[in-house]
């Protein structure tokens, strides 16, 4: 009984991971299914939070030291092309300085996940627009961030 459950259990596994594969990248596979960067930073130095035309949304959050993305990290309530894409776009940011990171768009972000279906390339938009956010917010408040503790997450 246990082992027929087992097996039918594993041959659902497999037909999903192949359903996805025929429509996801390796690389967007990995960043879905063990998304890095997941998750808030405390105090960050930039925050960003775009809900995208689709509903979802996703927030960034940037460590920033001399002018360099020291750490970044991301959070959604997306699809799995909207984990993929925070989880791709946070690697991307860390270790840029803000105006290496502020150019990193949709386009560079799809190019890193190998692409997405047509009908998710949104996905890499909503992250790529959090992330600049996100620095647009750190921007604000670097020479005051003393502002921060005063303001509405
Ligand atoms: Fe909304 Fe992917 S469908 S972010």
């Amino acid at each position: 009984m246990t082992q027929k459950f087992d097996d039918s259990f594993k041959e659902l596994e497999q037909s999903i991971m192949e359903d996805m594969k025929r429509a996801y990248s390796e690389k967007t596979i990995d960043h879905f299914l063990s998304p890095r960067n997941l998750g808030e930073i405390p105090a960050p130095d930039g925050f960003g939070r775009v809900t995208g035309p689709c509903g979802d949304t996703m927030e960034i959050y940037l460590k920033v030291k001399d002018g360099r993305v020291v750490n970044a990290s991301f959070w959604t309530d997306g699809c799995g092309p909207s984990i993929a894409s925070g989880s791709m776009v946070t690697e991307m940011a860390k270790g840029k300085n803000i105006s290496e990171a502020q150019r990193i768009s949709q386009h560079d972000v799809l190019d890193a996940l190998g692409g997405l279906p047509e009908e998710s390339e949104h996905c890499a938009l909503l992250a790529a627009n959090t992330l600049k956010e996100a620095i647009k917010d750190y921007l604000l408040y670097k020479n005051e961030s003393w502002k921060r503790a005063y303001r509405k997450r």
